[in-house]
């Protein structure tokens, strides 16, 4: 995969592709709409693996007005300005990207795939696309950053309840090259995962999406730890044992295999206390409920690296957090996963924008399916847009192909999507662009 150049008819060149493949008869592996896509990945997904990328909390009104809420905006095209030349590159954090587009973080690809986030990285890599490596990866972030060169990765914190592992976490962010630190903050206490409580089904518990902090120095020791003081287990009752239980047993001794815990293989990870011990550990500390404002600040005294904060949606949030010092806002909700019923992103947009007031860039993600969607967000005040699902679902389909041919497809998309409103570029774009649906 060669790095599209996203200046000057990016779109032209990704319908000219599709076109002629058409001429010999050849069809694009992964659909082009939203729905397409997510359908198509449903087809190679197990029934857990799709209820956990596709599901959200509660009865997923969330989901559902994230996405009905970017039909709220309607984009307004102009002709006759001449738009032959296009720039769709953007300043973010004090760097030049080729687009504005950013793959948000999304953990336990390899319920979606195999090489989960190495395919995922390969294809941000391959397209100059930032990638926002997720701290429940099924790959430790050094095996990921390995596959992505010089491209932007940052990687994405879950604040646990040890400071010491946070601290770890970030200095092997730093040591992989990550360009920022983002800190998501709307998943202090898991949501109410309604299709995952059917399923009976959390990766976690299976020893799938801990690849981050069993390959962690800290980790490992308060693994260790626990089994030295004889608590490997929890007081829940015994899990039954039946072929599903040890397939789950034989999981997570994969997971541990070979990592910070277990230095040897799968045989000596079956035998060993510690991979079960492991998942126990994570399920103690992944969080931090208490987690409050003055605590967060201390991220300063560990790393020079800008901090952004994720799952911001009220502007007085969005103020604390420039005071804090933080260097950027990630208006998300998670895509509709914490909260039922909580505020669309594209409708708290406009507000945490207008707080920032240029101070910090603001990304949105949380229903962006498509370029029209980028474009509605950048005109109400994004300086970037994160994608979430729709790769997790080029992933499934096709792996690293199936995602550099959504990100391909999203950005083609805005690009003619600014192209026809009459624009050149991002920053030309502005509420004058859009009209509220009547
Ligand atoms: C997520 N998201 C997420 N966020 C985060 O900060 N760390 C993570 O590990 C994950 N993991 C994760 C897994 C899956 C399967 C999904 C669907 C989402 C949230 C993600 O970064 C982003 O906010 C949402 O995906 C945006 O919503 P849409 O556009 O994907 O619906």
């Amino acid at each position: 995969m060669a790095r599209l150049d996203t200046s000057r008819g990016f779109a032209r060149g990704a319908q000219s592709a599709v076109y002629r493949a058409g001429i010999a008869g050849v069809r694009p592996a992964v659909p082009t709409t939203s729905a397409g896509l997510e359908a198509a990945a449903r087809r190679r997904l197990g029934s857990e693996a799709y209820a956990y990328l596709a599901g959200g909390a509660g009865s997923e009104h969330t989901m559902a007005a994230n996405v009905d809420a970017f039909g709220r905006w309607q984009v307004i095209p102009r002709v006759l300005r001449d738009v032959a030349d296009r720039d769709l590159s953007i300043e973010l954090l004090g760097r030049r990207r080729s687009s504005p587009l950013l793959l948000s973080p999304l953990g336990v690809m390899e319920l979606a795939h195999p090489q989960s986030e190495l395919a995922v990285a390969r294809a941000a890599a391959a397209l100059d696309v930032p990638y926002i490596l997720s701290n429940q990866a099924s790959r430790p972030m050094e095996e990921v950053t390995a596959e992505m060169g010089e491209r932007a990765r940052w990687f994405q914190l879950y604040w646990s309840s040890s400071d010491e592992l946070n601290r770890s976490l970030i200095r092997r962010a730093e040591a992989c090259g990550c360009e920022a630190i983002v800190i998501t903050l709307d998943t202090h206490l898991l949501g109410w995962r309604t299709r995952d409580l059917d399923l009976a089904f959390l990766p976690f518990t299976h020893g799938q999406g801990i690849a981050q902090y069993t390959s962690d120095p800290v980790f490992a020791e308060l693994v260790r730890d626990r089994v030295r003081r004889g608590t490997t287990g929890t007081s829940a009752p015994p899990v039954r044992v039946n072929a599903k239980s040890v397939a789950a047993a034989m999981g997570i001794a994969r997971a541990g295999a070979g990592t910070e815990l277990v230095r040897g293989g799968f045989a000596d990870a079956m035998r060993s206390p510690l991979p079960r011990a492991a998942v126990e550990t994570f399920l103690d500390v992944f969080s931090d409920p208490s987690l409050t404002w003055d605590r967060i600040a201390k991220v300063h005294e560990w790393t020079d690296l800008p901090v952004l904060l994720k799952g911001v949606l009220h502007p007085d949030d969005a103020e604390r957090a420039i005071d804090a010092g933080m260097a950027g806002i990630v208006v998300s909700n998670h895509g509709g996963r914490q909260v039922d019923r909580s505020v669309p992103t594209i409708e708290a947009l406009p507000e945490v924008a207008e707080r920032a007031a240029g101070r910090v860039p603001v990304i949105l993600d949380s229903g962006v399916r498509g370029g029209a969607d980028v474009a509605i967000a950048l005109s109400l005040g994004a300086t970037a847009v994160g994608l979430g699902r729709p790769y997790a679902y080029g992933l499934a389909i096709a792996g690293a192909t199936g995602v550099s041919e959504v990100i391909r497809n999203v950005i083609a998309e805005f690009d003619l999507t600014l192209g026809l409103s009459g624009h050149t570029s991002p920053g030309e774009l502005g509420p004058h662009a859009l009209r509220r649906a009547g």
